[in-house]
């Protein structure tokens, strides 16, 4: 029986001033996943992980998103889909999202590449909203398509790649979950033109500095007065995570996506690393237990094995 087996990478989402629009594609940690076509329009989920997630399809996220594929297409044909998480559910690097856009991707190849990127990313956000509850393509934008994106409408979808310069990333993921529907729960509904304005204000020029390869503007744009002030208080020691990164070297950084991970950019690996020491040394002294990661900004986005 013809199989295809895909890795999903994690994803950095709103990268501190783009709140629901912007976001990048890490290396490591990614999500696996082997699918097969089976004669029977259903999906069946078997996790191979100890997340425990549901396999009722309509509860779980990637069968979410293959549903929604099935609803489209008119052959009585269904999916049997093996999972391998390694991306934390919960864990502000694009967890659902891997599991969304992996599996549509890997049902796309099956079916003779049969939907464009952007129906894919439809199907991916349908799976998305089951975690978040809300409409948003920062995370998957970044997953399908790999490096650093933009998402300019959900309603249409468009999303622009953006071009990037050299850049490390520093993630510290701590053992606690924040599930993205409650950390959108607590956000403002209205915001202050001038909140606004400084919003979009470094949102341009962090477009325009990773396109001009400027460290300084990319260095001065990562700044939100809107979502950090509120959502730092889910995460312990944010504070300090930030301003030791900074001393560390790192160009600046903020909460990855909903949370609780934290991430820093850095222009060089050795920054990177110190950063990584930096923080590894403040949660050391917390007793919450916590991963890091250092990674390059992942270009190509969810990868087909075979
Ligand atoms: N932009 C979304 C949020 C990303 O911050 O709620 C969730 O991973």
């Amino acid at each position: 029986m013809k199989e295809i087996t895909v890795l999903a990478p994690a994803t950095v989402a709103n990268v501190v001033c783009g709140f629901d629009c912007l976001g990048f594609a890490l290396d490591e940690p990614t999500d696996r996943m082997t699918l097969r076509l089976i004669d029977e329009k259903t999906v069946k989920i078997k996790h191979f992980d100890d997340f425990r997630l549901p396999t009722e399809p309509e509860k779980n996220i990637a069968g979410v998103a293959l549903l929604a594929i099935l609803d489209v297409i008119e052959e009585n044909i269904g999916f049997e889909i093996e999972i391998t998480k390694n991306i934390k559910p919960g864990s502000g690097i694009g967890s659902s999202s891997a599991s969304a856009v992996g599996a549509v991707v890997v049902a796309n190849k099956l079916l003779n590449d049969r939907f464009s990127r952007l129906e894919l990313a439809e199907f991916a956000m349908k799976g998305e909203q089951v975690a978040s509850e809300g409409r948003h393509a920062d995370n998957v934008a970044p997953c399908l398509f790999g490096g650093f994106t933009l998402v300019r409408s959900v309603e249409p979808l468009d999303i622009v790649c953006l071009d990037y310069p050299k850049l490390f990333v520093t993630i510290i993921h701590p053992q606690i979950e924040v599930k993205t529907s409650e950390a959108r729960k607590i956000l403002p509904t209205e915001i202050p033109l001038k909140s606004a304005i400084q919003a979009w204000s470094n949102v341009g020029a962090l477009v325009a500095a990773l396109a001009k390869g400027d460290y300084g503007l990319i260095a001065r744009s990562l700044e939100d007065f809107i979502v950090e002030p509120v959502r730092k208080k889910l995460i312990p020691h944010f504070d300090a995570l930030k301003a030791e990164s900074l001393a560390a070297g790192a160009l600046g950084g903020g909460i990855s996506g909903s949370g609780p991970s934290v991430f820093m950019l850095s222009e060089t690996l050795e920054t990177a690393i110190n950063v990584e020491k930096a923080m590894r040394e403040i949660y050391a002294q917390t007793g919450i237990e916590f991963n890091t990661y250092v990674s390059k900004i992942n270009p190509e986005g969810v990868k087909i094995l075979k």
